[in-house]
C-alpha cells in the first residue's frame, strides 16, 4: 500500500512558526515520525511539500500515475481558498484525508471554511503532529475496507 502525504505552505516552517499553534517540533521530525509510522504499518509512506499551489496540484496528479491508494494532504493556507486543490482531489479518486496540525474549528472565521472537506474521506484536525499518523491509520483500515468489498 502506498500513501502520498502531501503538506502545503509554510509547512516547511514547522517548529519556527507560531509554535505556539503549530508545535516546537520541526519539518524533518514530522517526515522522521511519518517514515518510522510506515514502517510499523507495513506500507510505503512517500512526503512531498511545497508553497505553490500549482506543484501541490501537480503531486496530487502525479499520485494517479503511480497509482498511489491513499493521500494525506494537509493544504495549509490554500484550504480555505483553493478550488483548483479541490478539483485535483476529485480529479484522481483517490481516498483523501484532510489534516490540521491545529484545530481550525476553534480559529478565525476565514479558517471555518475548508474547500478540500468536500472532496475527503476524512478530516483530522487539532492533534498536532500525530494527526498526519492518525491520518494513516484511517487509510490503512478504509482501504482495507474497500478492498474487502
Ligand atoms: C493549518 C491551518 C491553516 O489554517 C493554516 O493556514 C496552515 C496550517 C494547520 O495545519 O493547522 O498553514 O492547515
Amino acid at each position: 500500500m502506498k500513501i502520498i502525504i502531501i503538506n502545503g505552505p509554510n509547512l516547511n516552517m514547522l517548529g519556527i512558526r507560531e509554535p505556539g499553534i503549530y508545535g516546537k517540533e520541526d519539518y524533518d521530525i514530522l517526515l522522521k515520525m511519518i517514515g518510522e509510522h510506515a514502517k510499523k504499518l507495513g506500507i510505503e509512506a512517500e512526503c512531498f511539500q511545497s508553497n505553490h499551489e500549482g506543484a501541490l496540484v501537480d503531486r496530487i496528479q502525479q499520485a494517479y500515475f503511480e497509482k498511489a491508494d491513499g493521500i494525506v494532504i494537509n493544504p495549509g493556507a490554500y484550504t480555505h481558498t483553493s478550488v483548483a486543490i479541490l478539483d485535483a482531489v476529485k480529479c484522481v479518486s483517490i481516498p483523501t484525508v484532510e489534516v490540521h496540525i491545529s484545530d481550525v474549528s476553534k480559529r478565525e472565521e476565514f479558517r471555518q471554511v475548508s474547500y478540500i472537506r468536500q472532496a475527503a474521506v476524512k478530516t483530522i484536525m487539532g492533534e498536532g503532529l500525530r494527526g498526519y499518523l492518525s491520518a494513516m491509520n484511517f487509510l490503512v483500515d478504509y482501504i482495507g475496507e474497500k478492498e474487502k468489498e
